[in-house]
Parts: structure tokens; sequence; C-alpha cells
């Protein structure tokens, strides 16, 4: 096993060493955003869902949704680099190629909340005053990190799954995208598909020091910190729906400020939830790890949000 999993280890130094990018030589490139294009993809947006809104109105949710997703992304990889850092702890005397591995996740996730933070301040100079972000990273993850490390590292295990069917959705629906924002999914999953198998190693790991009894602790965590992040995803769909909805000049009470609303919180629920965990792969480590009751709890925490999978074939399958 322990041969194994140290050949898992050495082969995600390897592709983290051939894949190295650099946030201004190889995806910003001196570019800044256009606004006549659209930064999320309407699969992930969910846009298209809102057909009374004109092109230029579809255009611009996507935008307001593509700068949010650079927030999150520089919110959730502030605790996933302090879980990453901590788990490297039992092997700084022990596997060194492990050891490695965890330095460059780390590092690449510095480096990705870098990137993030460009983002955010170049849809910024783009975009129409009153955009908010008011959550903060350490809030957050002194918050996750206060749950048992299985449950946040089956939580980190599901972002880095999502980030890749976030560009599967983005090569999809590739047309009339931002050719600067497809590069910040290109980049992203590049380096995002060697912390995976990182994090499925490493939860493995954490797992196989608990006892029955912790592990059904960890279950409860799990669903505790799926809801902490619907939370956060229920204030961010809601400002972001004022915002554009103030933007473009919608009274707040009318039916469409409402279906704007809904759509908001969906499409956040399916990016940041749902498209993570219904992931097969996801599905396949965690089921290993627990029990038949056990997930069927998870599940039934989840079956609210569950409605965030999008009614177009295509991205139903990549959610299957
Ligand atoms: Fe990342
Ligand atoms: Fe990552």
């Amino acid at each position: 096993m322990q041969t194994l999993d140290t050949a898992r280890y050495a082969r995600s130094i390897e592709a983290s060493r051939r894949i190295r990018w650099d946030i201004d030589r190889d995806v910003i490139r001196g570019r800044s955003f256009d606004p006549m294009h659209r930064f999320l993809p309407d699969g992930l947006s969910l846009a298209h869902e809102l057909d009374f809104l004109s092109a230029d109105e579809r255009r611009f949710m996507s935008q307001v949704q593509g700068r949010t997703y650079a927030n999150i992304f520089g919110l959730v990889e502030r605790f996933i680099n302090a879980k990453i850092l901590e788990v490297s702890r039992d092997h700084w005397f022990g596997d060194q190629v492990a050891l490695e591995a965890l330095i460059r996740f780390s590092d690449e996730e510095m480096k990705h909340q870098e990137l993030f933070r460009r983002i955010e301040r170049l849809a910024g100079e783009r975009m129409p005053e009153g955009y908010r972000f008011d959550v903060q990273p350490n809030d957050v993850a002194h918050f996750v990190l206060g749950k048992s490390t299985w449950a946040v590292l089956a939580l980190t295990c599901d972002i880095e799954l999502f980030t890749q069917a976030h560009y599967r959705a983005s090569i999809a629906g590739a047309e009339g995208l931002s050719d600067l924002y497809k590069d910040v999914f290109l980049f992203h999953w590049k380096e995002e598909s060697q912390h995976a198998i990182l994090d499925e190693l490493e939860w493995q790991r954490e797992d196989a020091k608990l006892s029955a009894a912790e592990r059904d602790t960890a279950v409860d965590d799990l669903i505790a910190l799926v809801g902490g992040v619907d939370g956060i995803l229920q204030a961010q769909a809601q400002a972001d729906a004022s915002y554009f909805l103030d933007t473009i000049g919608t009274a707040p009470e009318s039916a469409r400020a409402e279906a704007v609303r809904a759509t908001v919180l969906k499409a956040y629920r399916w990016q940041y939830i749902v498209s993570g965990v219904s992931d097969p792969r996801f599905q396949k480590v965690l089921s290993g790890l627990i029990t038949e009751t056990q997930m069927q709890r998870i599940q039934q925490a989840l079956t609210p949000l569950m409605h965030a999978v999008p009614a177009q074939p295509q991205l139903a399958e990549m959610a299957a």
C-alpha cells in the first residue's frame, strides 16, 4: 500500500513539474476583460434559463457570476491550503515524496489565490459600480478548520473535482466566452487534477486513523460544512442578484426579480455543491469510506440542494 501510494504521490510531483504555469506569462498575458464576452458558460451560470433577459443582460449575468467565481475560489483555497500544510506534518519525517507533493500543492494554491485576486481586480475595472463580496476568507477558514480533518478533506476533494467539471463545461459552452476566462478554467484545471488525486490519498489516509464512532461524527461535520457553504452561497446569490437587478433597472419586487434571485442561487448550488457531490469519482471514494446509513444521511441533507441540476440534457449527463 505504502509503495503504491508513494508512486501516486510521485506521479503528482511529475505532473506538477510538467504543468507548472505562471499567472502573467501564461494566464493573463497582459489582457483585460472584454465586456462583450461572457465570463461563465451558460452551463454554469444557467443564464439561458432566464429567457426574458436580453442577450446583453444574459451576458452581464455571466460576468457577475464569473466575478463571484473568482472570489469563491479565493475563499476556499485559503482553508484548503491551511489544511494541506497541516496534514503534511504526518510526512515531515516519513515519506519525503508525499511531503514534496503536498508542498507543491500548497504552493499552487497560494498562486491560485493570487490569480483569483487579479481576476477580481480586472473584472472590477470593467464592470459597473455596486458589486459586493463581503465574506472574509479567514472567517470561513476558521469555521471550516474547526471541523474534523476527515470532513475538511472530503469537502476539499469535492471542490477540486468540480473544478474539473467546470473546465469541461467551459469547453462545451465555449462560444462567445472570454478568452481570458477560458484560460482561467484551463490553467486552474491543469493543476487541480493533481490536487484531486492528493485529496483522495490524504482523505483515505485520515480515514484509516478513525474509529467507527469518530467517522460517524465526521459525517455530521461534512453535513455541517455543506450547510455552511450553502449559507455563503445564499447570501452571495442575494447580493449578486441585487447588484444585477439594480444595474439593469428591474424592480426588486417583480416576478422577474424573483426568478433572477432563484436562478442565481440554483446556479451557485450547482457550481459549488451539486457538480462536485454528483461527480462519479467523489461518489466512489465517499461510498468506499462510509456505511450505507451514513450515505443516506448525507443524501438526505443534500436533497433540498439537488434541484440545482440543470435541465439541459448535455449538462444533466455531466452531473450523472
Ligand atoms: Fe486552486
Ligand atoms: Fe486545488
